[in-house]
């Protein structure tokens, strides 16, 4: 089984201090940062750019950080985020014309590469590429906001990209992202899921402390009766 991670999604955060921020969950034991791009294009919000993320990594921050863009044309970014400091990119298939040659260009940057899959998108379109990738993302809401009800088919195509995974040989994380709240990790983490990104019900909490350690007596829990 691949490690089991928390990624909490900085969309939640408070940019006002967003150093801080990072820095504070991490310390709490947050494994990696989730940085969420948004062009009021391919979702209807607009976020941040490599700027931005170039001052985190300038602000000593040196935690895994997985680039999820949610932005359209996506290739010309790519290079940007791998050169100010993305550890992995994540895109949407329907944010290029040419998905193998996006990939490509994620791991000639030097990125691990993930693809994220939308609520209604059908999983097909992994038998032609899963041989590329690191990551799969499934959003468990629709991509574009913070906070959202999180869907629950989602346990049904987590259970499908499983299986296709176990099929391909690969080892492929499963990541999931959307309204992720305490009573859905269980759930998930039987279905194999090993990547949890959490935003609201992290930084809506008061204490960062407390929530992170919630989450991951939980995952310890589970690995506990699993072994
Ligand atoms: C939604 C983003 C998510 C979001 C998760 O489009 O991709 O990463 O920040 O936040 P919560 O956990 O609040 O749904
Ligand atoms: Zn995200």
């Amino acid at each position: 089984m691949n490690k089991v991670l928390l990624s909490p999604s900085i969309l939640s955060a408070n940019f006002c201090i967003l150093g801080k921020e990072i820095k504070n969950v991490l310390k709490f034991g947050a494994d990696m940062i989730h940085f969420d791009v948004m062009d009021n294009h391919y979702v209807p919000n607009l976020t941040f750019g490599p700027m931005v993320l170039k001052s985190i990594r300038d602000y000593n921050i040196s935690s895994p950080i997985d680039v999820h863009i949610m932005a359209k044309p996506v290739d010309s970014l790519i290079p940007l985020f791998a050169k100010s400091g993305a550890s992995i990119i994540t895109i949407h298939p329907e944010s290029t014309y040419h998905l193998n040659r996006t990939l490509d260009l994620i791991k000639e940057n030097g990125c691990k590469v993930g693809v994220a899959i939308n609520p209604a998108i059908s999983i097909d379109f992994l038998d032609d590429i899963i041989d590329k990738l690191d990551i799969i993302l499934i959003m468990s809401v629709d991509p574009g906001f913070s906070n959202q009800k999180f869907i629950s088919n989602t346990y049904k195509k987590v259970q499908a990209v499983k299986k296709k995974i176990l099929r391909s040989n690969r080892n492929i994380s499963i990541s999931v992202d959307g309204g992720i709240k305490f009573c859905h990790i269980y759930p998930l983490l039987k279905l194999g899921v090993n990547i949890f990104v959490i935003g609201s019900y992290i930084f809506r909490n008061s204490s960062y402390k407390s929530v992170i350690h919630k989450i991951k007596n939980s995952i310890i829990d589970f690995k506990n009766l699993v072994v």
